[in-house]
């Protein structure tokens, strides 16, 4: 198929089709004798987009309104010229040294009041007003010059927003702290009750009293960092929407994302910024040394569909082999990046993009794989990327399907923040890590999951899991029991529905506004020693937490085989009509947990894989056709009931599927 013939991506990415191919592409880091000879050999690796310009502001402006569009004004027509797909990035992620000269309070200003220097990248306070009126300015500029230009697929502001420099806590940031709050609580009277001052004589008494949570000699009163997660997360949104809101005029019906991290930028909250982006876009890197990174992939993947509601997304960023900022960079294993790339695809994604095209000579970042490594083109990973640009080709046909989950994971970045602060009963309580055993359970299982934030609808789901929600408004309670009570099934992990939005501790008996639902109260927690564990029901095993489960309504199904709560529920149920409410009193490891979901999960009626755990398989649908991606993690073959034409080879598999260890194979079948 030509890709012309390709449907057209359903990204809303009108200059798309198929699925795209590429990466970050940095042509000012290199003589422009050599850009021949990169264009070239993106055509023959199959590529079809690249980003530009991501870091480059150096360049563009060298000095206030000097700019020089010429380097980009060629590089854009080569790659014009060839054939190939600009997503246009604004670079500014990174001030120039000018710029930070010009305006040193433009620089980020630690919890402990350490500015930070230049030298680097993401160096800018995202509550500068010298900051965002000159990265308006440049988004502008190159708005003006590319905003129609033939080649120009997408926009790309910005770089992984918060990445580096999650808060600033610099006065400039004060002042903007508390008009963001007076906006919230409009009174100091309603700041000063919501943030409970009369606990350790914080009350305030005039709006420049307050400040963000700087170092201080103990826990800085919670409700107030919280509301500085919440900022911070919000202060850099606004510096996308306004590069976004000066760029959209300037370049109608060209969409604007900036890429996300939706596993590994905790102080930024991904559902709020979901819906100002026109395409989701997300990178993920692998942790090398993790046995589980190849679950680590799937959750990103998930999370990065989940945020764009169904919809395919891109994936913007991976790699080809090693990183460079690990503590031992591994590089991957054969076949292992197709398998990371296919992955994507199988979940969702409709490009797969690297970081980066050619691997660099200085820099920090010249240790760091890319499509076209140091060794050039005699090398594997070459071979591999113009393989796997082949694979990418062939799979256009897919562009539009959609992955469908029936269990739902629910997720939220505030209530994560709230139990990471200081002073909980355990510190081993971690809403992320608790998250990923979940996750990891369900992804053993082969069940595909969403994830959704509160308050989503949940009407096509079989079951809802709530790992945990420690900060739950009493709204939430009544999302959830309404999700029961319409036949749903329910799981919830313990230390949840104990605080309001703002960290207050709900009236009554724990766990607050989830007690009827579940039809329990807790008496008292029994947060375990580090490394203690109790027995549960016959023979799993609990650590970090036990609590007094006093049941209310509800039964239980497993008991806490020791410990302090010895002879009490671990695992209790509650049949409300058609549906379910489940909870878990303690942590369980995955197997478990398996052991948990097992029984949830076959009262909900969805239906668990039987393949090996190494084994993924995930369908993407449209219409009356089905794309079932069988991924091969695994040494050894499988035999996969699965049948099919596969994609990729055109072969024929009327009578299932036998995968070898580490392949790939993509059925497409008819569903009735
Ligand atoms: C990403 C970033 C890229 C590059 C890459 C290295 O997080 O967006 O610019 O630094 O990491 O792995």
């Amino acid at each position: 198929m030509t890709r012309e013939a390709l449907p057209p991506s359903t990204t809303g990415v009108p200059r798309l089709r198929g699925i795209a191919y590429g990466g970050d592409y940095n042509p000012e880091q290199w003589p422009e004798e050599v850009w021949p000879e990169d264009v070239r050999l993106m055509r023959e690796a199959g590529v079809t987009l690249v980003t530009v310009g991501v870091f480059s502001w150096s360049v563009l402006e060298s000095a206030p309104g000097v700019y020089d569009f010429g380097w980009l004004d060629r590089i854009i027509g080569l790659l014009h010229d060839n054939g190939i797909g600009v997503c246009l990035a604004t670079p500014t992620a990174s001030p120039p040294p000018w710029f930070s000269h010009a305006h040193p309070d433009s620089l980020p200003v630690t919890e402990s009041g350490v500015r930070l220097g230049i030298g680097s990248r993401e160096a800018y306070c995202p509550s500068s007003p010298a900051y965002r009126e000159a990265a308006v300015r440049i988004a502008t500029a190159l708005a003006e010059r590319y905003g129609s230009h033939p080649s120009l697929a997408l926009w790309h502001v910005n770089n992984e927003y918060g990445a580096h420099v999650a808060s600033c806590y610099c006065d400039v940031s004060a002042q903007a702290f508390r008009a963001w709050l007076r906006r919230r609580y409009v009174t100091l009277a309603a700041l000063n009750t919501a943030w409970g001052t009369a606990f350790w004589s914080q009350r305030y008494g005039a709006w420049d009293e307050v400040s963000p949570p700087r170092l201080s000699p103990m826990p800085v009163n919670p409700a107030q960092q919280l509301d500085f997660y919440r900022f911070s997360s919000d202060e850099h949104l606004a510096c996308y929407v306004a590069e976004r809101d000066a760029i959209r005029p300037l370049s109608p019906g060209v969409p604007i994302t900036t890429n996300f991290m939706a596993t590994n930028c905790p102080n930024i909250d991904y559902w709020s910024w979901a819906g100002e982006v026109d395409v989701v876009a997300n990178n993920h890197y692998l942790v090398a040394e993790d046995p589980l990174r190849t679950m680590g992939l799937s959750m990103s993947a998930d999370l990065g569909r989940s945020l764009a509601r169904g919809r395919p997304w891109l994936l913007m960023e991976h790699s080809t082999g090693a990183v460079n900022w690990q503590p031992r960079n591994l590089a991957k294993e054969p076949g292992e990046m197709r398998r990371n790339s296919l992955a994507h695809v199988a979940r969702g994604a409709e490009s797969v993009l690297f970081f980066q095209w050619r691997a660099s000579q200085r820099g920090a970042e010249k240790f760091h794989s890319a499509m076209l490594p140091h060794g050039g083109t005699a090398t594997q990973i070459w071979a591999d990327v113009c393989a796997l640009g082949r694979e990418v080709g062939v799979l256009g046909e897919i562009a539009g399907s959609t992955v469908r989950a029936e269990v739902a994971l629910v997720w939220d970045w505030a209530s994560a923040w709230a139990l990471g602060l200081e002073y909980r009963p355990s510190r081993d309580l971690d809403a992320a890590a608790t998250l990923r055993l979940y996750y990891q359970a369900l992804w053993r299982k082969g069940v595909v999951v969403d994830f959704v934030p509160p308050g989503a609808d949940l009407s096509g789901y079989a079951s809802v899991v709530v790992p945990n929600l420690y900060l739950m408004s009493a709204g939430s309670a009544g999302w959830l029991a309404r999700y029961v009570e319409d036949g749903g099934h329910l799981l919830v992990g313990f230390f949840s529905g104990i605080v309001d939005d703002l960290d207050s501790v709900h009236p009554g008996p724990h766990p607050g506004p989830l007690a009827d639902l579940l039809g329990l109260w807790i008496e008292e927690f029994h947060p375990l020693a580090e490394g203690a564990t109790v027995g549960v029901g016959e023979g799993l095993c609990g650590s970090v937490w036990s609590e007094r489960v006093v049941l209310a309504g509800a039964e239980s199904v497993l008991t806490m085989g020791g410990g302090p709560d010895r002879g009490h529920p671990a695992l209790t149920h509650r049949q409300v009509g058609d549906g379910a409410a489940w909870y878990l009193a303690t942590q369980l490891d995955a197997d478990g947990m398996g052991e948990v979901l097992d029984q949830v999960l076959a009262e909900a009626g969805v239906r668990t894989s039987q393949l090996p755990a190494d084994v993924e398989l995930v369908r993407r649908t449209c219409a009356d056709t089905a794309y079932t991606f069988v991924i091969n993690h695994g040494p050894d073959t499988v035999e996969v009931g699965e049948v099919g034409v596969d994609v990729l080879t055109g072969v024929q598999h009327p009578q299932g599927l036998s995968l070898a260890g580490g392949g790939v194979a993509v059925l497409r079948s008819t569903v009735s």
